[in-house]
């Protein structure tokens, strides 16, 4: 099971070798768009796995072949909200583990001189309050997009959220421990800092721009 990190009790960071290994193929700036793509989908499948550890489940009952007996499902529906577009790459891996989950999407855009970000779409499945909520997006930056997400989800109804991250600043992780600091973070990788422009050192790039070949 995962610890939270000793500095940050909102952080869980995912330290499994083969999610290391990914990551640091993630990183390598050979890796091209086909392979960041399934690299990306790879570690969030691999990573919702345990964010999703403790999801509440309830008794059903089910009869086999021979007899009754009592099984368990997951309690309430889920919901994946991608933050566009980069979040993207990330929603078919969780949808691996969790096939019957529900699909929101928030476009929000980082302006790249202010840094602030401005929501641009947002499209939600009701009753967000109906179950866990999995906000998903590969870079913790600032945090300005997360929080904002999130700030959204919360009005829209979501009261359980996680958030799924590939690569985070400490900026990033500070800035959501205290705009929200109910929601757990799980990271593959906690970075050492934001550069002038914003960018995580040493990071993996734009990751939007690696995986769809933009920028
Ligand atoms: C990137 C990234 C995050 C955000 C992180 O998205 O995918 O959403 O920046 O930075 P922050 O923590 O400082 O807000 P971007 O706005 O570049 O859009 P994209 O996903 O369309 O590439
Ligand atoms: N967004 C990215 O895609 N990469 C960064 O390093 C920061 C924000």
């Amino acid at each position: 099971m995962l610890e939270p990190h000793p500095e940050y009790p909102n952080l869980f960071v995912h330290t499994h070798p083969a999610i290391q290994h990914k990551i640091t193929r993630l990183r390598d700036e050979r890796t091209d768009r086909h392979a960041f793509r399934s690299l990306t989908r790879r570690i969030a499948s691999l990573m919702v796995y345990e964010a999703t550890r403790e999801l509440p489940i309830e008794p059903v009952d089910v009869r086999t072949p021979l007899e009754a007996t009592t099984g368990v499902r997951l309690r309430g529906s889920i919901t994946i909200v991608p933050i566009l577009r980069a979040g993207l790459g990330m929603s078919e891996g969780v949808l691996d583990l969790l096939p019957e989950a529900r699909v929101g999407v928030i476009g929000m855009a980082r302006n790249e001189e202010t840094l602030e970000p401005a929501e641009y779409l947002a499209n939600l499945p009701r009753n967000l309050d109906a179950g866990p909520v999995l906000v998903l997006d590969p870079m913790l930056a600032t945090g300005g997009s997360s929080s904002a997400a999130m700030a959204y989800l919360r009005k829209a109804g979501a009261a359980d959220m996680r958030f799924l991250c590939l690569v985070a600043a400490p900026e990033g992780v500070r800035r959501l421990l205290a705009d929200h600091p109910g929601v757990p973070i799980h990271a593959a990788a906690l970075d050492e800092r934001l550069d002038e422009r914003g960018y995580i050192r040493p990071g993996l790039g734009d990751a939007g721009d690696r995986l769809f070949g933009t920028g």
